[in-house]
């Protein structure tokens, strides 16, 4: 019962930082039995604070699932009982945690996350006493129970490891969800979807594919991400086109990076040419050419965006003349990578 007080209790009074990861004190969570660790984070995610960005129709979606938990009881009056278990599939940095975080605020009850790389134990015998201590403990009060980075658990299958006792964990996953009341609510996020075990796919009920942000996604994301500091005359289609491909942690990423340059220079907007700056070098490093130097940088930048990116724009930038940019520019037909760092 105090437990379950505890867990109540308004997220500013137990958590001074709002809905940040931080175990609440005074309550026991489950530790790994070997390392001591916490297996779990309790934290109390503020709906207000947890700004979620999604396409219409995912958005959709998770409403439909929320309406489902909140009108349990009516559900269950009528017959219609669909277990509250969600698993969201997609590559890194594009919203997984971020949703489970907003799932737990917007239903106003703790998020519970399980943290899986404590929980494979690397004795895996462990494994499965640490699985059942979780999803015990899930079930002593009221919250969202959300198995992040699944895969960890999911796919070890594949991996050097025991292949009998890694089975064992997976077995043991499935009889645990099996064991869940239906009211219990269950979320996971994956970034190898299909590498999960079809067995775990089976147990959620409900399935969001989370992909890349799509171009018009990408415009709100910039939007969003550079906030008051955004500059007043800014392409946003141009920079949501070019930054094809990448996720919204990367486009938050590049923005706060802009910003930062913006606080320490005193300016009260960030510059577009920095911005499309650190984008530029963003992309260059999933390039298989690594831009390991400024005149690295100066070739890719000018390569990339020629429009935009002029001897003179390139020379203000980097605090050179362009005579300097021009050399670093036809450096590279005299055969100089530039690239020292590589060599
Ligand atoms: N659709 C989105 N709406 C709002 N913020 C987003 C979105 N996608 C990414 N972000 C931002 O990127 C950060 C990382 O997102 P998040 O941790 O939810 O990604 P993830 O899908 O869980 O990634 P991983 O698979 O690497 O764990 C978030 O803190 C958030 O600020
Ligand atoms: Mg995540």
């Amino acid at each position: 019962m105090i437990r379950e007080r505890l867990a109540r209790v308004p997220g500013a009074l137990s958590i001074a930082q709002g809905g940040v990861l931080v175990p609440l004190k005074n309550i026991h969570l489950p530790v790994d039995g070997d390392s001591r660790m916490h297996t779990v984070d309790l934290s109390r995610p503020n709906a207000a604070e947890v700004n979620l960005l999604l396409p219409h129709a995912l958005r959709n979606r998770l409403e439909d699932y929320l309406a489902g938990i909140r009108h349990h009881a009516k559900l269950v009056a009528a017959g219609v009982v669909i277990p509250h278990r969600l698993i969201m599939d997609g590559p890194p940095g594009t919203g997984k945690t971020q949703t489970a975080r907003s799932i737990a605020g917007q239903l106003d009850l703790p998020l519970l996350t399980v943290r899986c790389d404590t929980l494979i134990s690397s004795l895996l015998g462990q494994t499965s006493r640490n699985l059942r201590r979780v999803f015990e403990y899930a079930q002593e009060f009221p919250c969202v129970l959300f198995l992040d980075e699944l895969d960890a658990m999911a796919t070890a299958r594949g991996s050097e490891r025991d292949v009998g006792e890694l089975q064992r964990v997976v077995i043991s996953l499935l009889q645990n969800i099996d064991a869940l009341p239906v009211d219990t609510i269950l979320v996971a996020a994956t970034n190898h979807g299909q590498l999960l075990d079809y067995a775990i796919w089976r147990r959620f009920s409900y399935r969001l594919s989370m992909p890349l942000p799509d171009s018009q996604l990408r415009q709100i994301l910039w939007k969003h991400f550079l906030g008051e500091y955004l500059p007043e005359i800014i392409d946003l289609e141009d920079i949501a086109r070019r930054s094809e491909g990448l996720s919204g942690a990367t486009i938050e990423q590049v923005c706060q990076d802009a910003k930062r340059t913006a606080v320490l220079k005193g300016e009260t907007v960030v510059d577009e040419t920095e911005l499309f700056r650190r984008l530029g070098l963003t992309l260059a490093f999933e390039q298989p050419k690594a831009v390991g130097s400024t005149d690295g940088e100066i070739r890719w930048l000018r390569a990339w965006y020629p429009k935009l990116f002029t001897h003179r724009v390139l020379a203000a930038a980097y605090g050179i003349s362009q005579r300097q940019v021009r050399n670093a520019i036809e450096g590279e037909q005299h055969g100089d990578t530039g690239d020292k760092q590589s060599q």
